[in-house]
């Protein structure tokens, strides 16, 4: 039997412009797989991404890691643009799975303030894991309000609003293939 493959790619219309094409992005997320098999061997690894934005990169990096490993997922949100600035994040979904005594890696979309993740290693701190790294696909170190750095990033983009591959615009485009820079 024939299975006939659709490739649906996502609509890009003149609203987008094209920062990093999938095959720049498979290519990198592949040599994070890599780095991350090179730096855990030996060791097994618990994954957690982070909802919603993170969902397909970590469905691609988890699959060019070569060492054991178990994925969950937090969901977090804050209070709403007033408040984000102000650091308070609210749990929507937490993990189901304990931590303590392993070696978490966190798995972001994008960091951009860092207050999202600062909640995160916070909070993930006091359930005495081994170890937490974080990987983001993107890093906007220009938008930084505190001092945190992601142990291993895909690529370091200046400040435009972007979306596809998991980021989104009032929860469109996380469908897209590559990554592209919104022009509202
Ligand atoms: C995005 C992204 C990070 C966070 C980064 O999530 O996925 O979690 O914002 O921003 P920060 O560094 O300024 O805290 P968002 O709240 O948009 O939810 P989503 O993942 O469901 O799109």
């Amino acid at each position: 039997m024939v299975i006939q493959k659709e490739r649906r790619e996502g609509a890009i219309d003149n609203n987008q412009k094209i920062l990093f094409e999938r095959g720049e992005i498979e290519k990198r997320i592949k040599e994070l797989g890599a780095q991350i098999s090179r730096d855990y061997s030996g060791k097994e690894l618990f994954v957690i991404g982070i909802l919603k934005g993170a969902v397909i990169f970590l469905s691609d990096l988890v699959r060019n890691i070569e060492v054991p490993l178990k994925i969950d997922f937090m969901a977090v949100s804050s209070y709403g643009a007033s408040t984000k600035s102000s650091g308070i994040v609210r749990t929507l979904k937490d993990l189901d799975q304990s931590v303590e005594g392993r070696d978490i890696l966190i798995v972001e979309d994008i960091v951009d303030t860092g207050l999202t993740l600062k909640f995160l290693c916070d909070n993930l701190w006091q359930r005495h894991p081994k170890s937490l790294k974080i990987v983001t696909l993107l890093d906007k170190p220009d938008r930084r309000v505190v001092d945190i750095k992601p142990d291993y990033s895909g690529f370091v983009i200046p400040d435009h609003f972007v979306v596809g591959f998991g980021l989104d615009h009032n929860e469109y485009y996380r469908h897209l293939p590559h990554i592209c820079i919104l022009n509202e």
